[in-house]
């Protein structure tokens, strides 16, 4: 594996497989693997001659700046875990090559940026939407891959994929959970013990949803009912939004940390 900082070492190192007809496939990250990045790698590695693995934690998509500071960084160890699944090259650049002084055109995605996950952090997915069009940009990748988890923005870089006729496929990958059914995130780190008992009437609420939902029944109504009963948790919303197929989307707060889920109604 070969770790790179520079967009130039990317284009550099993609030109010869590229002219034999490689197929190169990119997964964006914002690194501190976890099962669900390596999920989404390992995607990657099985449909593609080259997997380029970008590992950027994008300033343009934090609402507050301490939010950002807080983010978690283990460029050393994701390192190792990505050169363990077969990466071909990891590319991690410095805030400045990405955006340089000037850099001032944004990809804005519409009325589907506005909702959900839009409405809470508003901004995010611009700056989302342009980081991505960004690394397709540099990497010209065949397919980009993307965890089912952030169903949101998954339904948001088709979009813009679509609309910008991008020429690549963008393939989404199931969320990957704990025993216990909680989605793996890095901010599952930050809940306490008696937080994550609470947390778990989220996944238990959409499974609710999905249950009522095969036998003919209201899942939203399903998956509020849940999460009303559950006392250590704050609703942020619980809706079925259609993000390519109906989705039950929720996110919720468990103390400071706020964990978002979904499960597709089919
Ligand atoms: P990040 O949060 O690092 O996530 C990188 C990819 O991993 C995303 O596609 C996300 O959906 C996927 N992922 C996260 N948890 C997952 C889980 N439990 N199961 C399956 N996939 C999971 O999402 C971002 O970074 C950024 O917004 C990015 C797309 C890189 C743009 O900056």
């Amino acid at each position: 594996m070969r770790l790179v900082r520079t967009i130039d070492e990317v284009r550099e190192a993609l030109r010869e497989p590229r002219a034999r007809g490689e197929r190169i496939g990119l997964v964006p990250t914002m690194g501190a693997f976890h099962e669900g990045h390596l999920a989404l790698i390992r995607a990657a590695r099985e449909q593609s001659n080259v997997v380029v693995v970008s590992l950027f934690v994008n300033p343009l998509q934090f609402h507050a700046a301490d939010d950002l500071a807080r983010y978690p960084r283990n460029e050393a160890s994701d390192a190792r875990a990505a050169e363990a699944e077969g990466v071909d090259l990891l590319f991690a650049p410095a805030v400045d090559e990405l955006y340089p002084p000037g850099f001032d055109t944004w990809v804005e995605p519409g009325e589907l940026a506005t909702v959900l996950e839009g409405a809470a952090r508003p901004g995010h997915f611009r700056g989302v939407a342009t980081v991505c069009t960004k690394l397709f940009s540099i990497v010209r990748p065949d397919a980009a891959w993307f965890g089912q988890k952030d169903a949101q923005q998954v339904a948001i870089i088709r979009r813009v994929v679509a609309d910008l006729n991008l020429p690549l496929e963008i393939r989404g990958v199931a969320t990957v959970r704990d025993a216990d059914g909680l989605a793996l995130s890095s901010r599952n780190a930050l809940l306490s013990a008696e937080e994550r008992h609470s947390a778990l009437a989220l996944p238990r609420a959409l499974d609710a949803g999905l249950m009522a939902h095969h036998s003919g029944h209201d899942a939203l109504g399903a998956a509020r009912a849940v999460l009303a009963a559950e006392h250590g948790i704050d609703v942020d919303y619980v809706e079925v939004a259609n993000l390519g197929a109906p989705t039950l989307v929720a996110a919720v707060r468990v103390g400071t940390t706020r964990l978002i889920d979904n499960v597709v109604l089919a």
